[in-house]
């Protein structure tokens, strides 16, 4: 699957790393310079493979550590556009899979995937959703986020809304023993939105997958088996 053109790419990125280490040179500029390659990789990877995001791979992470794809049947994926974590769903289930995927912007179809455009915060949205499952989901997944404003803590509130909206619509969508899995900003909220997921999940997780940028306040929850509240 990974192209001779890939590979050259990445040796020559490596010869650049190294270069910079040899060098000792970390200024700051050099950081934001090697960090802007590492971004690249993973862009080029995503390319190479043909999905449509890097974002891919923090998708893949979660799973390979969780593994909760392959025996998730209904799945609901918020914030999907363009796709790749839509593509992952699609690929890593079984054939009888049914998938709903929702986005403020349009993005093109993904083979077993359904997909709705809309806020999923809207109730009408949400029930076109559930209808179109026809039972409760196994899996919701949201990498949902806002467009930045460029001011960091209105950035951070704005994503823990929508993980927060997020979390409320998983508890909807879910069904007994089901997971969620959503993107976060630390931002001093997160360990009391963690507390909040353990009154439905038995167990709830944050996780920094290594295709995240380090220097990005971005994190994620990953929570599993859901109990309803009594
Ligand atoms: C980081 S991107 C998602 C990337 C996607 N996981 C992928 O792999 O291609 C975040 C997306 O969240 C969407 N979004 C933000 N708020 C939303 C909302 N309330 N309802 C639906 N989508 C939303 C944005 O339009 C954007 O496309």
């Amino acid at each position: 699957m990974v192209d001779e053109r890939f590979v050259y790419s990445c040796r020559k990125h490596f010869n650049l790393f190294k270069a910079m280490r040899i060098i000792g040179k970390r200024t700051p500029s050099s950081r934001l310079w090697l960090q802007r390659q590492q971004k690249d990789l993973y862009v080029l990877r995503a390319k190479a493979d043909g999905y449509r995001s890097r974002a891919v791979f923090k998708l893949m992470e979660i799973d390979d550590r969780f593994n909760f794809i392959k025996n998730a049947e209904f799945m609901v994926d918020l914030g999907a556009a363009p796709g790749s974590w839509s593509q992952l769903l699609s690929e890593r289930s079984g054939e009888n899979a049914k998938i709903a995927a929702i986005d403020l912007l349009d993005f093109s179809a993904i083979s077993g995937v359904k997909i709705f455009r809309g806020d999923f915060e809207d109730k009408n949205n949400q029930r076109e959703i559930m209808a179109y499952l026809g039972q409760k989901a196994d899996l919701v997944t949201s990498d949902a986020a806002p467009s930045t404003s460029g001011h960091a803590a209105t950035d951070h509130i704005r994503q823990m809304n929508l993980a927060k909206e997020a979390y409320l619509f998983s508890q909807y969508a879910l069904k007994e023993g089901g997971s969620f899995i959503a993107k976060i900003f630390q931002s001093g909220e997160e360990a009391e939105f963690l507390r909040n997921l353990k009154k439905n999940f038995e167990s709830a997780k944050f996780f920094k997958p290594q295709s995240s940028r380090s220097m990005s306040a971005e994190i994620y929850v990953v929570a599993t088996r859901f109990k309803r509240c009594s």
